[in-house]
């Protein structure tokens, strides 16, 4: 791909941060788009990112806007316009107010880059990207839900702390809607290969699925107002960057499943393989009864939320 043209919708917090991380990963041209009431925060953010790419060399140009016309022909779009958590919300409490924000961006992604590859962020995540796909009616490879690759990217933090050793060496998946039901697979965990079921007892390893569970919840509780910004913002950013360099990294995301793992026609989190057509794969593999029995249950919170979109 020439140099690729990312747009972020939505210059908030995640934003700010997408911004920032694409700049320093040199992924391409940056634009940020907020509201017209936000449109000089955006420019501010772009300006200030673009006086620190001299430092260590970054040659990307940065720019704010709430002009759609500016978006024409770009190439991948990270959306996190909306509204994040308060102390005591679910994010399924969002879904009024992001939902009619996520068709309005739809729309204008369909008019102005009906070409693009759309990561959706905002929450209730399943039901937002659900929304974005039936909106723009892109199709299934175009269009993809981060959620996974954060809620992975937590377990293997708390479980490389438990163990001591580097994070590195973790590898892991949670599958599944995200949410408080989402299928952490401790069965496939390695350190370096090694199974993590060997080295932690089952009742610890029970803490630690639960605390990545409610992983988002504990940081709402601690800023008292918002949600996470920086590790959402580091998850998207290798999706956008496995398209963007064709690398076809394997990372849970929400993908549309048409029959994969039994789930028919929704979105939720599975290993897909990220490359320069989307979604190029997803890899299935043979559950246990136990995770089966999550799978359904995380399934069935999904089609809740999906069904309150009316789409
Ligand atoms: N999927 C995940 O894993 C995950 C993780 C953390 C947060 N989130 C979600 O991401 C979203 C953003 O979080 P944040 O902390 O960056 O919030 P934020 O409030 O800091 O930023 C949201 C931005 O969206 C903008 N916006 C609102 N309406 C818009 C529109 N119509 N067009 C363009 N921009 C618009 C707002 O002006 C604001 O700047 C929230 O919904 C949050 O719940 C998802």
């Amino acid at each position: 791909m020439a140099k690729a043209k990312i747009a972020l919708i939505g210059g908030g917090q995640i934003g700010g941060n997408l911004a920032l991380l694409a700049a320093q990963k040199e992924l391409g041209d940056i634009i940020i788009f907020d509201i017209p009431q936000s449109e000089g925060m955006v420019k501010g953010k772009a300006l200030d990112i673009l006086q620190l790419t001299p430092h260590d060399g970054y040659d990307v140009s940065i720019s704010g806007t709430s002009n759609w016309e500016d978006l024409k022909n770009v190439d991948v779009f990270i959306i996190t316009a909306g509204i994040p958590r308060k102390p005591g919300m679910n994010r399924e409490d969002l879904l009024e107010i992001n939902l009619g924000i996520m068709k309005e961006v739809a729309s204008n992604i369909k008019k102005y880059a009906p070409n693009s590859f759309a990561i959706v962020i905002s929450n209730p995540l399943d039901a937002m990207v659900y929304a974005f796909y039936k909106v723009s009616g892109f199709n299934k490879n175009k269009v993809v839900g981060m959620a996974g690759a954060l809620d992975s990217g937590r377990f293997r933090a708390f479980l490389a702390e438990e163990i001591q050793c580097s994070v590195q060496d973790i590898s892991c998946m949670v599958l599944g809607g995200h949410g408080d039901t989402m299928v952490p697979i401790t069965r496939l965990a390695t350190v370096g290969g090694v199974p993590i079921e060997s080295l932690i007892e089952p009742s610890r390893l029970e803490e630690i699925v639960n605390r990545t569970r409610f992983a988002g919840g504990e940081i709402v509780k601690l800023f008292g107002n918002g949600s996470a910004f920086y590790a959402p913002a580091q998850s998207a950013i290798e999706m956008a960057e496995s398209y963007i360099r064709d690398k076809k990294r394997v990372i849970p995301c929400a993908s549309l499943c048409e029959g994969e793992f039994g789930v028919d026609g929704y979105f939720i989190g599975v290993p897909s393989v990220i490359g320069e057509n989307g979604v190029e794969r997803i890899l299935e593999f043979e559950l246990n009864n136990e995770e089966k029995s999550s799978l359904n249950n995380t399934l069935m919170a999904v089609k809740k939320t999906v069904k309150e979109t009316k789409l």
